[in-house]
């Protein structure tokens, strides 16, 4: 098993990444309990899965689980859910010595980490994270949230994990696209921070798709190693956290005006995001030719569709771009994007002209 420590002044808590250590979570857990009672909020589809193992593996160490499932859908990851889900809790009589568990992916860990971060002003929570999305991104780094009409991810906090357990084991059953959607948010590692990984990615990522063991723990360590580098550094994105950010303000868009329909899931949407920032770096003379076609080419040789669907093919610019407005990082008409100088290196672009952008729309995207 690796463990990962994240730690700074704020911050302290490991990241375990293993395979086949979801069996032994009772005895994992044990240490970081104040009381031997656990809600786990879990996806329905896990539940059905995988309850089996991990409720005798938490008898075994005589911790008293109490499992509530959630059928997971970004459209329903709201506010309502959150208030339906505190009753819950509620009605169960929850205390500020009992511990919540987000066993799930990254809708369900978004939700269950907010509502861990409010309920009783604050609840232990620990992650343990079912796709592959949320084992290299969302369980670690504690943005917590969920979306609001005006917009994607808009209400919510910074909550920390008291641990992150991951095992690649559950993956085996996640469906390729949901694999491939985990694989964006994995390249972009490699593209803001990482060459090396970019490279390795670029002859080994197709065996972390096909489900190979060993790939699939490293792509997960690496991708866990710079998302908590950048996290110590960086808690509440006052910085160089917004780095992770590469293709989201337009990913955002995109499924806001998808109304979060699973034609495009977030993964997806993130890798035409990554394409459209790595074509305007291009547009704009940051990275070169060579690099913006070995992006490209990757996604499509792993797979990833990296165009806009069919239905938002012929989408006005001004509606996009005013899309790209809501998101958080957009401040008084002009955009903050993430734009690319070279594979592994990006930087945060302040004050990019809405009027530059409407221009270059077209380029970008077609
Ligand atoms: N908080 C953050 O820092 C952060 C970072 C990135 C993404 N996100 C959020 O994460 C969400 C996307 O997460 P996701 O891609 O994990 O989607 P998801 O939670 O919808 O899970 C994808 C699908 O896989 C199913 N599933 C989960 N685990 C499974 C398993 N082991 N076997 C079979 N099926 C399984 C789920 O039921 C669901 O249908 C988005 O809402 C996005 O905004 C948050
Ligand atoms: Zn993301």
């Amino acid at each position: 098993m690796k463990t990962i420590k994240l730690k700074n002044k704020q911050i302290n808590y490991s990241i375990l990444i293993g395979n086949g250590i979801y069996k032994s979570t009772g005895s994992i857990l044990k240490k970081y309990l104040i009381k031997k009672r656990v809600f786990i909020i879990c996806d329905l589809v896990v539940f059905n899965l995988y309850k089996k193992n991990l409720s005798t593996s938490l008898k075994r160490s005589r911790i008293e689980a109490i499992f509530i499932p959630i059928k997971v859908d970004e459209r329903k990851k709201n506010i309502a859910t959150v208030s339906t889900l505190s009753s819950k809790l509620l009605s169960f009589n929850i205390d500020r010595k009992d511990t919540i568990i987000a066993f799930g992916g990254g809708i369900l860990g978004d939700i269950v980490g907010f509502t861990a971060s409010i309920i009783l002003r604050g609840v232990n929570y620990i992650q343990i994270p079912t796709t592959l999305l949320s084992q290299v991104d969302s369980s670690v780094g504690g943005k917590t949230g969920v979306n609001s009409s005006y917009g994607k991810n808009l209400i919510g906090t910074f909550y920390q994990p008291k641990l992150v357990i991951i095992d690649t084991d559950v993956l085996n059953s996640l469906p390729r696209r949901e694999l491939l959607s985990g694989y964006a948010e994995i390249i972009k590692y490699g593209i803001i921070k990482d060459i090396k990984f970019f490279r390795w990615l670029l002859k080994n990522g197709y065996k972390v798709i096909e489900g190979n063991n060993n790939a699939k723990i490293y792509a997960i360590y690496r991708s866990c190693i710079i998302k908590a580098q950048i996290v110590e550094a960086d808690e509440k994105e006052q910085g160089i956290r917004a780095l992770l950010n590469l293709g989201h303000t337009f990913g955002h868009a995109i499924e806001s005006l998808n109304e979060f329909k699973k034609n495009i899931i977030h993964g997806e949407a993130v890798a035409i995001g990554i394409r459209f920032a790595t074509k305007l770096s291009y547009l704009e003379g940051y990275i070169s030719n060579l690099d913006y076609n070995k992006i490209v080419s990757h996604f499509n040789d792993i797979g990833l569709k990296n165009t806009l669907p069919k239905n938002l093919n012929n989408i006005s610019a001004k509606k996009f771009v005013s899309e790209m407005l809501k998101d958080k990082k957009a401040i008084d008409e002009s955009l903050t994007l993430i734009l690319i100088k070279r594979i592994g290196s990006a930087f945060i672009k302040k004050d990019y002209s809405q009027k530059k952008l409407l221009k270059l729309f077209k380029e970008i995207t077609k």
